[in-house]
């Protein structure tokens, strides 16, 4: 036999601790979740069966705590501040021109680090021994936490050894990540409880939890920032960061040494650009002065420093209030229910409007008119409704009833068991004829240039388009009828419309919109079935012999061709002289064989359709 007890679980103690330092704060995981699972287990029974073995710092007393009846008051030695805040690039500069005066220095050193959107916390190392959390509170006094806190791997129970000072308060912010948040978020909504409005609110429920296996099932996330107290003097921030990494605390990587406002103008730049794929929400950068002297001497006013400030980045969720609740038809009759929002600035842009996306998205969120509601928009997603501000709501505000027609052409407009999507039947639906002529002429499909959505919406209300040929059959009188329309726009018009009679067979396929048919789709069957004549008669087999055409699929399509009104529209595009014409077979060999390239952003010497070409 090998090692003694007393060895083992000394070992397996030091094998956990080095997987959780690994994992959270090299960022470089050595072993795998089952593994570490592995050794806990083997460590809790060797514990069960020696209890006087058991320790304080054991991996396996993280959880453990019975519920508290409520949390104890902390005062922090040291007040745990606020930081000014500056919203734009010109007040950033004021600050450091102030800094600068006050120094007397021309240059300043700063650490630059994202401004995590969490909750902030204190933790108390004595020897070494994670002795007690608190909550930042009002800053001066704040809650004990330290069961809670115990619970999140990513605190050491005790820090790593080499020259753990005998007394460290370490501050940070515990959060969520974003992917966290919505693995949470969903379990909830299983489980029919209600969904938190952002991982900020959802890290500071979990964290003020009475009773601490709560905490423990949420995957809460930590990066410490800043020093209270220390037994140990740091010259700069710079190496206080470096030795809290060192002792085994985690450090955000992305903070960086900046030496004068034009560094510090790059990071905000790319951390704004950044902002985005970031893995947790954050509301700004943290500006601060490196120097510990220079801190000093510049000190405080009221409760912030004056050496430190919050860049703002424009915040992504904002209050507003819905005016009215439209429901929108699209091009294959979907019911989509938008809201319409007094404007609001937010994630960069003005908003207007939001999906609420289906009938059953707009009663889960029970989103009325006249309710104040918060609005998020991050980077270039659509904006959306998060939740309902409940305490705005107006005493009148009546529960909005989902239409059972098509609110555009008054055919019936039912949801099928089991879909989400309520859909408009009418065959000569006005609005799903205006989408359907807006997804035609799109670049991606026949590529008209110059029909956009009025020119769309006049094309169907006057009657000119009742279907896609009467495109062929325009003529300038006809266009100059119309409202807005001048000579040049409908000459230009009558030519793309004329141009795009000559195009290919997949982006035929694609633009009369055929169910389920999307680009790739649509480049398939044209390989599979190189004229539309053999695809207007191919069986649902034939069909499914095609890469990506399920039977489902098959069935759509099959139904598709063979609706009479249909091939009658088909016909018609023909006669009208629209040749789709076969893509010379796919070439063999040459640099883009075998390889999937994905074309975005813009391209200097060519459009992404050209390119696609
Ligand atoms: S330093 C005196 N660094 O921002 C400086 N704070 O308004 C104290 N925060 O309560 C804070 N990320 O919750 C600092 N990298 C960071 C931060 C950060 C987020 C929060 C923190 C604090 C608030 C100050």
């Amino acid at each position: 036999m090998g090692a003694s007890i007393p060895d083992e679980i000394e070992r397996l103690r030091r094998e956990l601790n080095e997987a959780n330092w690994r994992y959270y704060v090299l960022d470089a995981p050595t072993i795998s979740d089952a593994e570490y699972d592995r050794l806990l287990r083997r460590l809790e029974r060797l514990e069960a069966e020696h209890p006087d073995l058991v320790t304080a710092d054991s991996p396996t007393r993280r959880v453990g705590a019975p519920p508290a009846e409520r949390f104890a008051r902390v005062e922090h030695a040291v007040p745990m501040l606020s930081l000014s805040d500056v919203f734009d690039e010109r007040e950033l500069a004021e600050f450091d021109a102030r800094v600068r005066k006050l120094l007397g220095r021309d240059e300043i050193d700063y650490v630059c680090e994202p401004k995590l959107d969490g909750l902030a916390i204190e933790l108390t190392y004595e020897d070494g021994l994670f002795t007690r959390g608190s909550t930042r509170g009002d800053g001066f006094a704040g809650e004990d936490v330290t069961a809670n806190l115990r619970t999140l791997r990513s605190v050491p129970l005790r820090l790593r050894p080499e020259g753990a000072p005998r007394l460290l308060e370490a501050r940070g912010e515990v959060l969520l990540l974003k992917k966290d948040f919505a693995r949470m978020n969903e379990q909830r909504e299983e489980a029919g409880e209600p969904a938190f409005v952002n991982p900020r609110n959802a890290a500071a429920g979990s964290l003020r939890q009475l009773d601490p296996a709560v905490t423990a099932r949420r995957p809460l996330s930590l990066f410490l920032y800043e020093i209270g107290r220390a037994s140990r003097e740091f010259p700069t921030h710079w190496e206080k960061l470096a030795a809290l990494r060192d002792l085994g605390l985690r450090v955000n990587p992305r903070n960086r040494r900046c030496r004068g406002l034009a560094a510090v103008l790059d990071y905000v730049r790319e951390t704004a650009a950044r902002r985005n794929d970031e893995p947790y929400e954050i509301d700004g950068v943290v500006v601060k002065v490196d120097s510990e002297d220079e801190r000093r001497r510049l000190g405080f006013v009221s409760r912030a420093p004056r050496w430190a400030v919050a860049y703002k980045l424009p915040p992504q969720e904002e209050a507003t209030r819905v005016e009215s609740i439209d429901v929108n038809v699209g091009r294959t009759g979907a019911l989509t229910p938008v809201a319409r929002l007094k404007p609001v600035f937010v994630g960069g842009v003005t908003v207007s409007n939001a999906t609420l996306h289906n009938e059953n998205e707009l009663r889960r969120k029970d989103v009325r008119v006249g309710d104040t509601v918060l609005v998020r928009r991050a980077g270039d997603v659509i904006p959306e409704i998060v939740s309902v501000v409940l305490e705005k709501r107006p005493p009148d505000a009546r529960p909005f009833v989902f239409p059972d027609r098509c609110p555009v052409c008054g055919s019936a407009a039912p949801r099928p068991e089991g879909e989400a999507i309520a859909r408009c039947l009418g065959v000569s639906c006005p609005a799903k004829l205006r989408e359907g002529l807006l997804h035609f002429a799109s670049r991606p499909a026949l590529d008209i240039r110059g029909l956009g959505d009025q020119l769309a919406a006049q094309l169907v209300e006057s009657g000119r388009v009742r279907e896609f040929a009467d495109l062929y059959a325009l003529d300038e009188e006809a266009l100059l009828g119309l409202p807005r329309m001048a000579e040049k726009s409908a000459g230009n018009l009558l030519v793309a419309i004329a141009a795009s009679k000559a195009t290919t067979l997949p982006r035929f396929l694609y633009a009369i919109g055929v169910p389920g048919v999307g680009e790739a789709t649509a480049r398939l069957l044209a390989q599979a079935f190189p004229s539309l004549r053999a695809l207007l008669d191919a069986s649902e087999e034939a069909l499914q012999r095609v890469r990506d055409v399920g039977p489902a699929l098959a069935r759509e399509i099959r139904t598709f061709f063979a609706e009479e009104q249909n091939r009658r529209a088909l016909q018609h595009l023909l006669d009208a002289g629209v040749r789709p014409e076969a893509p010379p077979a796919a070439t063999r060999g040459g640099v883009f064989a075998g390889r999937t390239l994905v074309l975005t952003g813009a391209l200097s010497s060519m459009t992404r359709e050209q390119a696609k070409a």
